[in-house]
């Protein structure tokens, strides 16, 4: 067979075999054994040098004629291999707009978080200002200036966490309650009027239970100036139960004991489950206690800067924890520190 023979034998060949090629991959094989520097067109082209030489321009021609029409042929072909490749992957990875999105979830607040602020926002629209003060203090200030001395058996009502510090030094103690935030409170306004909150965490050295927690928050409250009556702590927490509880919530004022205070005081709200009737929520006194509070002792006020002949003042002490359980019927305290998920979404 002639060379211009073979170079139309591999023409056909190749033309007949590329539209049965399907991938990139077998594409580039069909362009190297018809095209490469090794591909048969090449082989052939060698022996171009055995024609007579008269014969060589022409059968040169027709070698450029037959590679042209291959790489056009070629290209033809790629484009319709890579549209569908292209096509094919958009299938795949076709995403359905129209599928509904996935929720995202909102974080929330913590409820001691969420009650802390309501309490806090109730007593700011009855005047009285957002205080802070130190979760570590000194047994001086947790005790002594609150008219509990180091044997006072009244000691025993805060079971305390001790820190290490050198002998001979002052004893310095996680606060067991937020009243030392009185002392503060009062040393940084004497001698003039003070009307402050203290929310904060408190620390005890208890055997936890699901009444009790080693730690948790307390909100203080504290009002001294002139004339300052029993009346005012009334009506102040009176106004405090009914914004928390609605208005018309019954109170009453049952008498109790606290070193600091004279006289002392704890308040005690209708049980809003059973509406006074008894239930296992107010253990069936239809009462539900929710703060200790009192005229401040002369000697407190003392310490706090002020004349006892002078000035007077009210103050008290709620448990935010506390008033969520009853609020919520839960019981056990241990949730709210246990970092639970299943507790914790459902205060939305
Ligand atoms: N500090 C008291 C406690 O932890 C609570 C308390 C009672 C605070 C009476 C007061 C108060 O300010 O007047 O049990």
């Amino acid at each position: 067979m002639s060379i211009i023979d073979q170079l139309a034998h591999i023409e056909q060949d190749a033309l007949s075999t590329l539209p049965t090629i399907s991938s990139v991959e077998a594409l580039a094989e069909w362009k190297s054994s018809y095209l490469g520097k090794q591909g048969a067109i090449a082989k052939l082209s060698r022996e171009l040098g055995t024609l007579p030489a008269d014969q060589r321009p022409a059968a040169g021609q027709r070698f450029n004629a037959v590679r042209g029409t291959l790489e056009s042929a070629l290209s033809e072909r790629e484009t319709v291999i890579n549209s569908a490749a292209q096509n094919d992957a958009f299938t795949r990875e076709a995403v359905d707009v129209t599928l509904p999105g996935r929720p995202t979830v909102v974080g929330r607040l913590h409820p001691s978080t969420r009650v802390l602020r309501m309490i806090d926002g109730i007593f700011a629209e009855m005047g009285f200002q957002v205080w802070e003060s130190p979760e570590v203090e000194t047994d001086t200030l947790n005790f002594e200036l609150l008219n509990i001395p180091a044997d006072h058996p009244a000691r025993d009502m805060w079971d305390t966490f001790y820190i290490d510090t050198p002998a001979g030094a002052e004893k310095v103690l996680l606060r067991t309650h937020t009243s030392p935030g009185q002392i503060h409170a009062m040393r940084a306004h004497a001698p003039n009027p003070v009307r402050v909150i203290l929310p904060g965490k408190c620390y005890r050295y208890e055997q936890v239970t699901t009444r009790h927690e080693m730690m948790f928050h307390q909100v203080e409250g504290i009002a001294v100036g002139q004339n300052i009556t029993f009346s005012d702590l009334k009506g102040t927490l009176i106004g405090f139960a009914e914004r928390l509880y609605g208005s018309g919530t019954k109170t009453r004022f049952r008498p109790s004991y606290f070193p600091f205070t004279e006289p002392s005081v704890e308040l005690d709200v209708e049980c809003f489950l059973c509406k006074g009737d008894g239930c296992r929520v107010c253990k069936h006194t239809g009462w539900l206690e929710i703060s200790g509070a009192g005229m401040v002792h002369p000697d407190v006020l003392r310490n706090g800067g002020y004349d006892p002949a002078i000035h007077s003042g009210f103050a008290f002490g709620m448990g935010p924890e506390r008033i969520t359980m009853l609020r919520h019927g839960i019981d056990d305290i241990r949730w709210f520190f246990s970092g639970d998920e299943r507790f914790l979404e459902q205060f939305v």
